[in-house]
């Protein structure tokens, strides 16, 4: 979870008085919110969903694989929701043709999963040892995924870096990541390159940074504020270019396939446009997130505005160089243009404002931007508390982004919402609702000549969602994580991005409701077949605990109590829905 996002929790209500802001590249005063645009996507766009290794694999010690940073997190008390662990997570690992299954009832043209490197490569280093059992998983995984006519795309580094590298060199604090990253990446395009021909070297490394390096949230756990992030990042950069590089001179030839990074970012609306601070403070408030690492991929160097901050914050500590490190001239040329696409991935929007931060209070990565978050309380936030639904921020991110880096091939690579209901939930509407009005927004942007060729909805099933354990829920499909075959159920809005599929679209307003209604009425089924299992499961629990005198009160919590709170809630649900359809019948 964004520190950021916990800091931005204090809600105003907000209006906000459109007019002109000063002329800039991108246009902060064009904030139409129009109404909902029926129509196509573009012939050959690509639809699909995502997950990543340690999310959803499980099988953490299983055939060879060496530990990861977030094995060793999780396995330390107090670290994620409940002490949480991806061990087993959705089992993914035995599961590759139940999970191809689902992807083709959805009709997906593509999947997108992450290798976990301690799998195939157990210290992270390559002359160390190829664990080939591992190599194997994703050799059948990749089969089956083209057996079925759809596309893998890639991503190599999706946080669960090699514990041995951590602890030998301090993981991405220290330049030699640089290099261990480059075999593993090699490694994998000599394996999978044949077959694979949509790499993303590294998955979102805000949160790698930020969240590992900075505030200690997620794994390794480090707290080095006002560095540590800064650090991070640059050898992060260096070796997403690095391996660019390297597909380009040996593979590209031989395999023809393209490599990309994909980045994650809010988008920072400004409070209010006719106030110029406003303005600069939403700009630095996006710049600090998706354009650290966007500027120097596309422009050879860090945002002017980061180098400005960073670097007068250092000099007011009285540090002889910024904190933020720098690129030499070399670099900065080898860095460039090093992504033949830009992943994206989006979740939410949150208002900004212009706020100093004393230096009393110290220097730290959010202090260094001197904005303040804001939300609209009218925003709807059915799941994490961090996730607002706000389409239209979806819109502008994609046009700051054509605006900015010269209008790049874009693949969407995670969007989607969470529930944070403790009770089981098929009929999903309010996520129904979420992913029709984004993907409503992208097709605008498309119109707009935003040139985004996919897109992945975040997640194909519900998994470990990091620091939040299994509380938060992302998927398609809901996983039945206390059942020891993690069973998956479809989520009503399986049936409508489904829909959206197949019609390539919102083929006009009739249809759409109807996809909806349908959505919803299918799901009352799966909620009742959930229930009748998760009833089966409770009672085989009473049984199992009135025979084990030690079991103790948190597992009969845990066990009987939240599980039958839980069936009542199905039940009564189940029964209202078809006292609703009778009604309406
Ligand atoms: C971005 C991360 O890449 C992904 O792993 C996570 O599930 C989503 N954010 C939702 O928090």
């Amino acid at each position: 979870m964004m520190l950021s996002h916990r800091v931005g929790r204090a809600c105003h209500v907000l209006v906000l008085v459109l007019c002109l802001s000063a002329a800039e590249d991108f246009d902060w005063s064009a904030n139409n919110h129009d109404s909902f645009y029926y129509g196509t996507f573009p012939n050959g766009f690509s639809w699909g969903a995502g997950s990543s290794a340690y999310q959803t694999e499980g099988a953490w010690d299983k055939d060879g694989k060496g530990l990861s940073i977030w094995d060793v997190f999780t396995h330390k008390k107090g670290k994620t929701f409940l002490n949480d662990t991806g061990d087993s997570s959705c089992e993914g690992y035995y599961k590759i043709k139940d999970d191809i299954s689902l992807m083709k009832e959805l009709n997906l043209n593509h999947y997108r999963f992450s290798i976990s490197w301690p799998r195939i490569m157990p210290t992270g280093i390559r002359s160390d040892h190829v664990n080939e059992k591992g190599v194997k998983y994703y050799n059948a995984l990749i089969d089956e995924l083209l057996e079925h006519n759809i596309t893998p795309i890639v991503t190599l580094y999706h946080w669960d870096l090699p514990q041995v590298l951590q602890e030998k060199y301090g993981g991405w604090q220290n330049i030699s990541m640089i290099n261990y990253f480059n075999d593993f990446a090699n490694l994998c395009f000599e394996r999978y390159g044949d077959r694979v021909k949509y790499w993303i070297t590294f998955n979102n490394p805000w949160s790698v940074a930020v969240e590992g390096y900075e505030t200690g949230e997620h794994a390794p756990g480090l707290k080095l504020r006002g560095t540590g992030a800064y650090r991070a990042a640059h050898h992060i950069i260096k070796a997403h270019a690095k391996v660019w590089h390297t597909y380009d001179t040996q593979w590209r030839n031989k395999q023809r396939g393209m490599v990309g990074i994909s980045l994650s970012g809010d988008w920072g609306e400004p409070v209010d446009i006719t106030n110029q601070k406003d303005i600069e403070a939403a700009e630095r408030y996006v710049q600090f997130y998706i354009g650290w690492f966007a500027t120097p991929i596309f422009h050879g160097d860090y945002p002017q505005v980061m180098k400005d901050f960073i670097g007068r914050k250092s000099a007011q500590q009285g540090l002889g160089t910024s904190r933020l490190p720098t690129f030499s001239s070399q670099e900065k040329s080898y860095i460039k243009g090093t992504s033949d696409f830009l992943g994206v991935g989006h979740f939410t929007t949150r208002y900004i404002t212009q706020k100093s931060f004393p230096s009393s209070r110290g220097y730290t990565y959010f202090s260094d931007w001197d904005v303040a978050e804001l939300v609209d309380p009218r925003w709807p936030d059915p799941g994490s508390e961090w996730l607002y639904s706000v389409p239209w921020g979806f819109r502008r991110l994609l046009n700051f982004i054509k605006t900015q880096y010269g209008n790049p091939m874009i693949y969407i690579t995670e969007n989607g919402v969470s529930e944070k209901m403790m009770c089981t939930e098929l009929c999903d509407d309010w996520r129904i609702q979420y992913y029709k009005a984004y993907i409503n927004e992208m097709l605008k942007a498309i119109r707009n000549g935003v040139n985004v060729k996919g897109y992945t909805a975040w997640s194909l099933l519900d998994k470990f969602e990091w620091d939040e354990g299994y509380s938060e829920r992302f998927g398609l499909y809901y996983v039945d994580f206390r059942n020891k075959n993690k069973p998956r159920y479809p989520k009503a809005s399986v049936q409508f991005y489904k829909r959206i599929i197949k019609s390539n679209g919102f083929p006009n307003q009739r249809e759409v409701e109807n996809w909806r209604r349908k959505a919803t009425e299918t799901c009352s089924t799966s909620n009742q077949l959930l229930a009748a299992e998760e009833q089966r499961n409770t009672a085989a629990n009473i049984l199992r605990l009135i025979h084990d005198p030690l079991t103790s009160h948190m597992e009969m919590v845990t066990e009987v109590v939240v599980p039958t709170v839980c069936t009542l809630c199905i039940l009564i649900s189940a029964v209202f829905l078809m006292f609703l359809l009778r009604k309406r019948n």
